[in-house]
């Protein structure tokens, strides 16, 4: 299956502690290891797309953005081993043509070291927004002079599989231009839990609750 998370809640969860907001980013990177590191290990769970940075995310102080930036750097660098442990391909969705020619280095590096991994794929979307993706894939098909179907459409995207299963922490209901077209036929699953507070044992019994619930596709 394909699991989708909208990590949410960093900045209010250093709030409420008295801490600056980076330092809910920096223990929302350890959730990242520690969630990764369980679907590496659940045989169900194929794909894991994150939501890291959106396309609006820039709006943020220059200083929060650096941070993100530098984290995410440093995260790659320092869990290479954990990828490789573990077994799990990295890839990325989103344009990242702005992104420091560095850090672009890194993620071209972690893809490339981790490319034949079949564990589990983690996917990071990064300056990502769905409309954005949608656009792009549209722009695509006009110049290849591809005839517009759903199915020329999706496989366009940055990212073709459909998601199964949604998560959102911290409380927030709406999809803050996530994956629109994956989500298609999704289920959904909001928590108030602020994502530096989130286990795999808290994933563990949302995988259990997604089990029982019906999914039909439209049909009856
Ligand atoms: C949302 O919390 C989170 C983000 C915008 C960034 C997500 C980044 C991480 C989880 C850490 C780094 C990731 C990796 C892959 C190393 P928020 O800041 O919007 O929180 P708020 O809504 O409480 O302000």
């Amino acid at each position: 299956m394909h699991l989708a998370i909208i990590m949410d809640g960093n900045g209010r969860w250093a709030q409420k502690r008295g801490l600056k907001r980076v330092e809910g980013h920096k223990k929302g990177a350890e959730v990242v290891k520690e969630i990764t590191t369980y679907c590496a290990n659940n045989p169900e769970i194929k794909i894991l797309t994150l939501y890291a940075f959106s396309t609006e995310n820039w709006k943020r102080p220059k200083m929060e953005v650096d941070f993100l930036m530098k984290l995410l750097d440093n995260y790659l660098k320092k869990e290479l081993l954990t990828y490789i442990e573990n077994e799990v391909k990295f890839e990325v969705i989103g344009d990242i043509s702005k992104f420091s020619k560095n850090l672009r280095e890194r993620i071209e590096y972690t893809k490339d070291k981790t490319k034949n991994f079949k564990k589990l794929t983690q996917v990071l979307a990064l300056n990502y927004g769905s409309r954005d993706e949608i656009t792009r894939a549209v722009k695509k098909m006009i110049e290849k002079e591809e005839e517009v179907t759903p199915e020329n459409i999706q496989k366009n995207l940055d990212l073709s599989r459909d998601v199964d299963l949604l998560i959102r922490t911290s409380g927030e209901i709406r999809l803050s231009n996530f994956l629109l077209w994956q989500m298609a036929y999704a289920e959904m699953y909001f928590t108030k839990t602020m994502w530096p507070d989130f286990t795999s044992k808290e994933l563990e019994k949302i995988l259990n609750e997604f089990k029982k619930r019906e999914r039909r596709f439209g049909g009856i």
